[in-house]
């Protein structure tokens, strides 16, 4: 669809495609939008997850900290997730009840392999990059629907860390005129974004704080010697007792004292983390060491506010989003953590803690298509507003 014709429609069905750190699956979410920036609205008309088969997920964890990643392996890669992407947009717009010609826009934010934001010099350049695939040019040619996809690397090429984006559809969705809110992420990786009461966009906070899932994901999954891939409720970290040898020894994982603009991902919180803690920990039990990964996650979001974020605004209330939100044992230790925020769900706002990031890409793609600024400064430290995002042309048009 041309983008003229997009800016005419009052009202765009768009699909946002979201799969993150975690890599358990594809959510995509069908959402209606009307507007853009601070006039926007949207209404969520369906959401679908549909997981990852085990070996696509043994292929991106190859590829992203398994040493599987050659450019043949990246390259099929990209186009089996593309494949995917597209199938995810058709299931969603099928249940939905809505053709595909009826779809305006895909925002697909693409599997992040490598998230390499800190500057390294390669013949005298700089060079920083983050690396999502999942091919547009497929999502686009299967599905006839024009996609945007690449977002981040126009932040990063701004100066940016190219995340946490989804802090500018943060600040649209829940800035309050009365009520400092901040908005957490618990997906593999946790993020922040902090939104002062009444504040403008220049104003809000936004960085990854650690992880999210990722390290007790990595300790169920080690443990149950792959059966599980998560903590359901957490249920296995209930039965365990918090070590706080191994407690204040996480916490002094240098990320959590960097001051923001930061982000982080696998390459900080993966694979050789887990293997430090098991090698480091042997005589602790399996359900000790997930309860203190649980309450270590908790505790590096308490410190990420207590050092960056509370002493600064008035913040009454925080609202959880991402598959960790359905960890109780977490969502308790978060609440034991910091007492003086009220924390619920996002879907106590009408947003499902799990459709909330395919949301977010979905109206980011608005934006993109728009024309208009979509990453936030103050959020990815960029030099300036940029619009993110590579636009693929689709071949139907409604
Ligand atoms: N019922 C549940 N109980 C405990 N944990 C759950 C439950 N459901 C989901 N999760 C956790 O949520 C994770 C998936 O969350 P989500 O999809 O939000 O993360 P993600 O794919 O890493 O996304 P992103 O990093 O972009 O936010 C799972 O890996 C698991 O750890
Ligand atoms: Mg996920």
């Amino acid at each position: 669809m041309a983008a003229q014709d997009f800016a005419a429609k009052a009202e765009r069905f768009i699909i946002g495609v979201m799969s993150g750190t975690s890599a358990d699956g594809v959510d995509a979410a069908l959402v209606a939008v009307r507007g853009s920036g601070e006039q926007l609205s949207w209404r969520l008309l369906r959401h679908e997850t549909l997981q990852y088969s085990l070996k696509v997920r043994d292929l991106i964890l190859g590829c992203a900290e398994g040493g599987r990643g050659d450019a043949a392996a990246i390259c099929r890669l990209n186009v089996l997730l593309g494949e995917l992407f597209a199938r995810a947009a058709a299931h969603v717009a099928a249940k939905a009840g809505i053709a595909l010609e009826g779809v305006d826009l895909i925002g697909s934010h693409g599997q992040t392999i490598q998230h390499l934001p800190a500057p390294v010099s390669i013949t005298g350049i700089n060079v920083r990059g983050s690396l999502q695939l999942g091919e547009p040019a497929v999502i686009a040619e299967r599905t006839g629907i024009t996609t945007v996809a690449q977002f981040r690397a126009r932040d990063l090429a701004a100066g940016g860390q190219g995340s946490p984006l989804h802090s500018y559809v943060d600040f649209l969705i829940f800035r309050n005129r009365a009520r400092g809110r901040l908005v957490l992420n618990l997906g593999g990786i946790a993020s922040l974004t902090a939104i002062p009461a009444s504040a403008p966009a220049e104003r809000v906070i936004g960085f990854d704080t650690g992880p999210g899932n990722l390290v007790i994901d990595g300790l169920v999954s080690r443990l149950t010697s792959g059966r599980e891939a998560f903590d359901h409720g957490g249920r296995y970290a209930r039965r365990g007792t918090i070590s706080q040898a191994l407690l204040q020894s996480l916490l002094r994982h240098p990320y959590l004292q960097a001051p923001p603009p930061k982000s982080c991902g696998r390459e900080e919180f993966g694979l050789p983390f887990l293997e430090r803690i098991l090698k480091e920990n042997a005589s602790v039990s399996p359900y000790d060491l997930i309860a203190t990964a649980t309450r270590f996650t908790a505790d590096s979001i308490a410190v990420a506010c207590r050092s960056f974020v509370l002493p600064h605004n008035v913040y009454e209330e925080a609202i959880v989003s991402g598959g960790g939100a359905r960890n109780d044992y977490l969502m308790e230790q978060l609440r034991a953590a910091i007492p003086e925020l009220s924390i619920k769900e996002s879907d106590e706002y009408g947003l499902p803690a799990h459709a909330k990031e395919a949301v977010a890409i979905a109206i980011l793609a608005n934006e993109t298509m728009l024309g208009m600024a979509n990453n936030l400064p103050a959020a990815t430290g960029a030099s300036r507003p940029v619009v993110l995002g590579s636009i693929t042309a689709g071949h139907r048009s409604r």
